[in-house]
């Protein structure tokens, strides 16, 4: 078996693609037209690097989604309630099951007729019969908080990320026993096998990589730099060295065949460079958004390995299905109610197909895409909890010259959110201009799954990092890094001010502050018990004296303090819940870790006095406070 990989990002050609012809379909809308001012077409940053003929067929279980085709029909895992759920072909249930509020992602062994979902609470695999019923047969114990998830090419393991305890482990499928694990880096989410087997790509919501495990023998984790290379024809107009932006956001990972893989992701950049390299505030954009969405095509052509991106409309992109038939590639964005078509996607030939807008009177908020047998799209909609169809492919089997919603089903399933909170939940993931300047940005933008993107965003005179909020809204007032805001409702009035946002309603804000209040919190790794007892009775003692202000159930004196720190007067005294989640630290990030962080490595000094605790005791109170 000859054996490819993606190693090293060589610089390839650089050529414009001119001419490409952005097709929209008429289907009616209820609602108020997305305002995305800025929609740049499909363009690509450099030569295309697929071949002269479709890459091979890539079977759909070899990646994880939230949706796959099964009979003619649908099966969904839905992460609000955590229901699975098997539909019809007009979206209709036909079987549910619960398997846990949050779930991760599903893969589906269509020839065993057997679901493999991630239950992000339980710590499990659910293996499930799919029949007329869906029942579980079996659970396999995974570490903590399984997200990402996908099958062997022969369907004998199945491989699980799982968030909070960065780890990559294999089962096999027969007898329902571990093979194998390997550490990952911080906040893992999908997975994707390569067509032989041989390895699998893992993408990030902060490393700005994409890994590649050796499924043959190492099972070792090489990183693979994510491009943010500015496009060439926007560049000379552009204020944005690529130097300066980051890769973040990655949620799934896509084959199409052996040569090629697809990683959507985010191009952000936190501080932006004027003229003569002056930097100004880019949080609410200058010329450009400061967040811009991409998809990565990664390849590998005997020896050498390239890497070029292009850049789409789709905000917050991670749905993603290849119709290798008619080489069709779909993406869709949480953030845009809309799906982009790419044609001979494993091509040379490779062009923007049409689009497709979603229909409904509420937004769908597309988070997994399947083609079916018959080659059109089935959408799961995050937000109603319900698949919609739409027909990409026309009567006589081919490529159809625009896309129209066949059928958007019924919501499926009762959210576990009220009213007010789903609101807020909408209102968070949704692009638009009253949030952000032109609606380029969304709350989750620079806060993904209500954590953080791990950058320090430049505004007004001070760079801060962006803070996780999951679990951290509660009782941890005021807020922002300075505790400038008395309360969440003036903390996200300012937000939006600063973001160029026309601002929301004050029921919408209140929406907003109660969804945020409802965030899941991070869950924390697992640790050893007396470690961490070991590291709690450093952080109580008098001598540190972590408590005279990080107490209470927050870890919060919700007061102000003075370090000698280069850029902020006084601090607030943040939250220290979700500590594992929440690198780098410090208002300007400049601890990268936790043990940085205790070694004073940061910017900010005089916060505790660790100089003389030893090695192990840093390590006995970084593993407390990992627990937090
Ligand atoms: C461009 C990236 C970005 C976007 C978009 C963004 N935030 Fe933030 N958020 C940040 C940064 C950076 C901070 C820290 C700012 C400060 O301390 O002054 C922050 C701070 C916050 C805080 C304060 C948390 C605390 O513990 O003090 C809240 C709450 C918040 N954001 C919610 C939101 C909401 C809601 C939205 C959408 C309306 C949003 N953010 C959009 C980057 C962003
Ligand atoms: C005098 C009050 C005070 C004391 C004592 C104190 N902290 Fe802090 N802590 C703060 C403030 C204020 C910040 C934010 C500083 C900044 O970012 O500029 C902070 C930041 C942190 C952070 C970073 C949190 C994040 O999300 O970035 C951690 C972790 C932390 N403290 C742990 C500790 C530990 C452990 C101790 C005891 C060894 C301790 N602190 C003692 C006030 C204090």
């Amino acid at each position: 078996m000859r054996r490819t990989t993606l190693s090293a990002v060589l610089p390839v050609g650089i050529v414009g693609l001119a001419g490409l012809a952005l097709t929209q379909t008429a289907a009616a809308r209820s609602v108020a037209p997305r305002d995305f001012g800025f929609a740049p077409s499909f363009q690509l940053s450099g030569r295309p690097i697929g071949g002269a003929k479709p890459a091979a067929a890539t079977a759909a279980h070899l990646a994880g989604s939230r949706i796959a085709a099964v009979d003619d029909g649908a099966l969904v895992i839905d992460a609000d309630s955590g229901q699975l759920i098997k539909t019809d072909k007009t979206g209709k249930q036909l079987a549910a099951i619960d398997i846990g509020k949050n779930a991760g992602l599903l893969t589906y062994d269509p020839a065993g007729k057997l679901a493999y979902v991630a239950d992000r609470t339980g710590n499990r695999v659910a293996v499930v019969k799919v029949g007329e019923k869906l029942e579980v047969a079996s659970s396999l114990k995974t570490p903590t908080e399984p997200f990402g998830i996908a099958l062997s090419p022969d369907k004998k393991t199945v491989m699980v990320t799982t968030i909070a305890d960065r780890t990559l482990v294999a089962f096999d499928t027969a007898s329902g026993k571990e093979k194998w694990r390997t550490a990952l880096g911080r906040e893992p989410r999908g997975i994707a096998v390569s067509p032989d087997g041989t390895r699998a790509l893992v993408a990030y919501l902060t490393t700005g990589t994409v890994d590649q495990v050796d499924l043959l023998e190492s099972h070792k984790a090489e990183h693979i730099a994510l491009s943010t290379a500015s496009n060439p024809r926007r560049s000379k107009f552009s204020s944005m060295g690529s130097a300066d932006s980051f890769a973040r956001g990655a949620f799934t990972a896509l084959f199409m065949g052996e040569q090629q893989a697809i990683v959507p992701f985010q191009r952000e950049t936190p501080v932006q460079q004027i003229g003569g390299g002056e930097r100004t505030g880019s949080y609410g954009g200058g010329f450009e958004p400061p967040i811009s969405h991409q998809l990565a095509f990664l390849a590998t052509n005997g020896e050498r390995t390239s890497q070029i991106t292009a850049q789409i409309g789709q905000h917050q992109p991670r749905a993603l299905a290849w119709d290798q038939a008619h080489d069709a590639l779909y993406i869709a964005g949480l953030g845009s109610d809309s799906i982009i078509q790419i044609k001979n996607a494993s091509q040379v030939s490779i062009q923007e197909g049409v689009s497709a807008s979603l229909i409904g009177k509420d937004r769908c908020g597309p988070d997994g895409l399947a083609v079916g047998a018959d080659g059109n799209v089935m959408v799961w909609c995050a937000f109603t909890r319900s698949v919609q169809r739409v027909e990409f492919v026309d009567a006589k089997g081919q490529l159809a010259t625009a896309a129209k919603v066949g059928t958007a089903g019924p919501s499926l399933v009762a959210s576990s959110f009220t009213t007010k909170q789903h609101e807020g939940m909408v209102l968070f993931h949704a692009s638009q201009s009253q949030v952000s300047a032109r609606g380029a940005m969304a709350c989750s933008s620079c806060h993904p799954d209500g954590r953080a993107d791990g950058l320090s965003w430049r505004i007004d005179k001070q760079e801060l990092q962006t803070p996780v909020l999951a679990g951290r809204v509660v009782g941890t007032h005021p807020f922002k890094w300075d505790g400038g805001d008395p309360d969440l409702t003036a903390s996200l009035t300012s937000t939006m001010k600063r973001l160029g946002g026309t601002g929301l309603t004050k029921p919408q804000t209140e929406a907003l502050s109660a969804y945020l209040e409802a965030l899941t919190p991070p869950t924390a790794p697992a640790r050893d018990a007396q470690q961490v007892a070991r590291g709690q009775k450093l952080f109580d003692s008098a001598e540190m004296g972590c408590r005279s202000c990080h107490d209470g159930k927050a870890y919060t004196d919700q007061d102000k303090h003075k370090f000698q720190s280069a850029t902020l007067p006084d601090a607030d005294t943040p939250s220290l819940l979700g500590l594992a989640a929440s690198a780098p630290y410090y208002h300007d990030g400049s601890a990268a870790t936790l043990e940085a962080l205790l070694r004073d490595r940061g910017r900010v000094h005089g916060m505790a006095e660790a100089a003389k605790l030893s090695d192990g005791q840093v390590a006995d109170l970084v593993a407390f406070l990992e627990t937090l």
